[in-house]
C-alpha cells in the first residue's frame, strides 16, 4: 500500500491531558516517553521484552479504532474480563483518507473467548450464513491453537483492512510462522496494513516493515538485524552448546534433582 493510502498514519499521546506519570498506564517508560509513533503504510512492529508495553500500546490502538479489547472484528462486543488500560483515552490517531473495508485486533491470550463468542452466536437463530464460515467452516474450538489461528489468517482475513496482532507466533510453528509472511505479504498487496507485537525473529524479518522497540527510556525506531531478536536467536542458533554451557552454568546449585 502507498503512504498516501495507508488507513492509520500516526499514534500520538495526548501528554497535557495525562493525568500523571506515575501510574499504570502512563509510567511505562514507553508510554512516558512517548510523543508519537509514525506508522509504516505496511506493517509496523512493536518488540521489546516482557512488560514493556506492547500489548497495553496495541490495545489502546485497537479500542480507539473501535475494536473489541477482547479481540476480535468491530461487530463483536463480548467482555470477558475488563483488564484494558484508560491508555486509549489518551492517544490521538492520524488516519489517511481512506478507510479499511476490513479489521481485526488479535489477542492471542483471548482467542478462546473469541472462538467461543463465534460458537455462541452461530447457536442463536439467525438469517445470515453462519459466522464460522468465513473463518474456514469449522468450529475454532475443534482445530488446534496454531490451525485455527491460519484459518483465521486465510479465510477471514480479505485485504483492504487494518489487522492488528498480538503475538501471533504463539500459536505457530516455525512453518506456519513462514507460512504466515507470505499471508502477510499477499494481504500487504491487497492493500492491507498490520500492527504487529512480536517476539518472533522470523515473522520481524519482513522486510517492508518499521520496527519499533520499546525499551527503557521509550520507543525506538530500530533495524531487523540491530534487534535482540535476532542477535540473541542467531547467537543461539550459531552456538548452542556454548550458550547452553554459559546458561546452565548460570544456573548450576540452584537446584538439586
Ligand atoms: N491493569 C494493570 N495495572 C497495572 N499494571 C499493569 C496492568 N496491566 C499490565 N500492567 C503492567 O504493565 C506492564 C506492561 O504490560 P504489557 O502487557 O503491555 O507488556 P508487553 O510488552 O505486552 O509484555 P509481553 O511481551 O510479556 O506480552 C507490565 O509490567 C504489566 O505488569
Ligand atoms: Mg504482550
Amino acid at each position: 500500500m502507498k503512504a498516501i493510502e495507508q488507513y492509520l498514519i500516526e499514534v500520538s499521546l495526548k501528554r497535557e491531558q495525562v493525568p500523571s506519570f506515575d501510574e499504570y498506564p502512563f509510567c511505562l517508560d514507553a508510554v512516558r516517553n512517548l510523543s508519537k509513533i509514525k506508522l509504516h503504510p505496511k506493517v509496523t512492529f512493536l518488540v521489546g521484552e516482557n512488560g514493556t508495553g506492547k500489548s497495553t500500546l496495541l490495545e489502546a490502538i485497537a479500542i480507539s479504532l473501535g475494536f473489541n479489547p477482547e479481540g476480535g472484528t468491530r461487530n463483536f462486543c463480548f467482555n470477558t474480563y475488563k483488564a484494558h488500560s484508560a491508555l486509549h483515552d489518551y492517544i490521538r490517531l492520524s488516519r489517511g483518507v481512506k478507510r479499511p473495508q476490513d479489521g481485526f485486533f488479535l489477542r492471542a491470550e483471548s482467542f478462546f473467548n473469541l472462538a467461543s463468542e463465534i460458537q455462541r452466536l452461530d447457536a442463536e437463530p439467525s438469517f445470515g450464513p453462519p459466522i464460522i464460515d468465513a473463518y474456514g467452516g469449522k468450529s475454532l474450538h475443534e482445530q488446534s491453537h496454531g490451525e485455527s489461528f491460519m484459518a483465521l489468517l486465510l479465510n477471514r482475513f480479505g485485504g483492504k483492512g487494518l489487522y492488528i496482532l498480538d503475538e501471533p507466533e504463539a500459536a505457530l510453528s516455525p512453518t506456519r510462522q513462514m507460512a504466515m509472511i507470505s499471508r502477510v505479504h499477499q494481504l500487504v498487496q491487497a492493500k492491507s496494513q498490520f500492527i504487529i507485537a512480536t517476539h518472533s525473529p522470523l515473522i520481524l524479518s519482513y522486510p517492508y516493515a518499521r520496527i519499533y522497540q520499546l525499551e527503557e527510556g521509550g520507543i525506538n525506531s530500530i533495524g531487523y538485524k540491530e534487534t535482540d531478536h535476532y542477535q540473541l536467536t542467531r547467537d543461539f542458533l550459531n552456538r548452542p552448546e556454548k550458550m547452553l554451557e554459559i546458561l546452565l552454568d548460570m544456573s548450576s546449585g540452584e537446584l538439586t534433582d
